[in-house]
């Protein structure tokens, strides 16, 4: 029997939370840059360790840490479980979830419950729609934008770039021609604001620029040194044509590893917001290999407004441990402010942080 795009769309959806989950899909030695810098310690903080206030606002709301679960799943069966934990989870905390690529409900009416659900289970959190760089390119209809909007009541959408993702997937879509011209569309009719973000490649601040021209309002860099789409989409490939060889095997390491360190990218992104007025309102998170709250601050100290996380949530979740590994973060994340003598997340974004010699 002929699979259809739909029936495509949704076996994929389901085989990369299998391969997150259980397969080495991660770039070789967790490259994020993050590790080489630390904080400058405060021996005199003048604030109390109980009375630190984790809250912060993103894209004009207020929310209860700078943490958001990144965009994953939706668009088969067992999506709908994992999507209402999620939506729970972030409606527990108050902070931000994204959905999935939603290009599945726009292909068929199946499974759309599997995204409907995360505003059932999250009625007050802000909540991200998800669509990818090849379907914008291809030009989304206002209908078509109403649908993933609408369907989750979704406080903004998120568009991903994963030219990387599509170059490597079996059946990749790499017709990026014309991307930034339908993206304008996209961020003139959206009716909510538009966040571009990499899937583990990271954005420079030159590509951050042409975005922002095209009307986008915030930028998730989602930066080398978590998971490698590559190694996802070449571990499928393998699976399906394991005779072919479609790199040199010497080019082969280096793409399957190819992307900007996620600290780079926030470093690069600092400098175009503090010295360029006019992307000073960029909001920005930061994404790809956050493994813990230190983590989280020192991305924050670097310029992002709030830090994302996507497998390490997802394997929490599948080892039941996805309020505890949040709560640890959240420790973490105190420990730095009190060292930091940071009482505020405003007041971490200005704690001094150095690159280790
Ligand atoms: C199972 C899984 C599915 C994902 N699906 C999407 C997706 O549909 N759309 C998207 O923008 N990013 C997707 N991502 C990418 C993440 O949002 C994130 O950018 C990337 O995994 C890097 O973050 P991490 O190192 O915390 O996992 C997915 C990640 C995982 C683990």
């Amino acid at each position: 029997m002929q699979q259809t795009s739909a029936s495509i769309t949704t076996e994929r959806k389901h085989s990369h939370v299998e391969i997150c989950l259980h397969r080495e899909v991660c770039f070789d030695s967790t490259p994020t840059g993050l590790k080489a810098y630390a904080f400058e310690h405060n021996a005199a903080p003048e604030i109390d360790a109980s009375a630190l206030d984790l809250s912060t606002s993103f894209l004009g709301r207020n929310i209860g840490l700078p943490l958001m679960i990144s965009s994953m799943t939706g668009g088969y069966g067992d999506a709908l479980a994992l999507n209402r934990t999620l939506a729970e989870t972030a409606e527990k905390y108050d902070i931000p979830l994204g959905v999935g690529s939603m290009r599945q409900t726009l292909e068929s009416a199946s499974h759309r419950d599997s995204f409907a659900i995360v505003r059932k289970a999250a009625p007050n959190a802000p909540i991200y729609a998800n669509i990818g760089a090849p379907e914008v390119a291809a030009g989304l209809s206002r209908e078509q934008l109403a649908i993933l909007i609408d369907l989750i009541g979704a406080d903004a959408l998120i568009v991903h770039l994963n030219p990387a993702q599509e170059l490597f997937q079996p059946e990749g879509n790499t017709a990026f021609s014309g991307f930034l011209d339908k993206l304008q569309n996209v961020t003139a009719t959206a009716g909510v604001p538009v966040i571009a973000k990499e899937v583990g490649c990271g954005i420079s601040a030159r590509v951050a620029r042409r975005l922002a021209d095209a009307g986008v309002q915030a930028i998730d860099v989602a930066g080398a040194g978590g998971i490698s789409w590559q190694k996802v989409e070449e571990y499928r490939y393998l699976s399906q044509f394991p005779e072919e060889n479609r790199f040199s095997p010497s080019a082969l390491g280096e793409l399957l590893n190819w992307g900007i360190p996620t600290a780079d990218c926030l470093t690069d992104l600092r400098q175009l917001r503090g010295s360029c007025p006019e992307y000073a309102p960029l909001g920005v998170i930061a994404s790809g290999g956050i493994r813990d709250g230190l983590d989280i601050a020192k991305s924050i100290a670097l310029g992002a407004d709030l830090a994302a996380s996507a497998q390490p949530l997802l394997k929490a979740l599948h080892a039941g441990t996805l309020d505890r590994t949040i709560e640890t973060w959240m420790n973490d994340l105190r420990a730095v402010m009190f060292l930091t003598g940071s009482a505020t997340i405003e007041e971490l974004k200005r704690a001094p942080i150095h690159k280790k010699h």
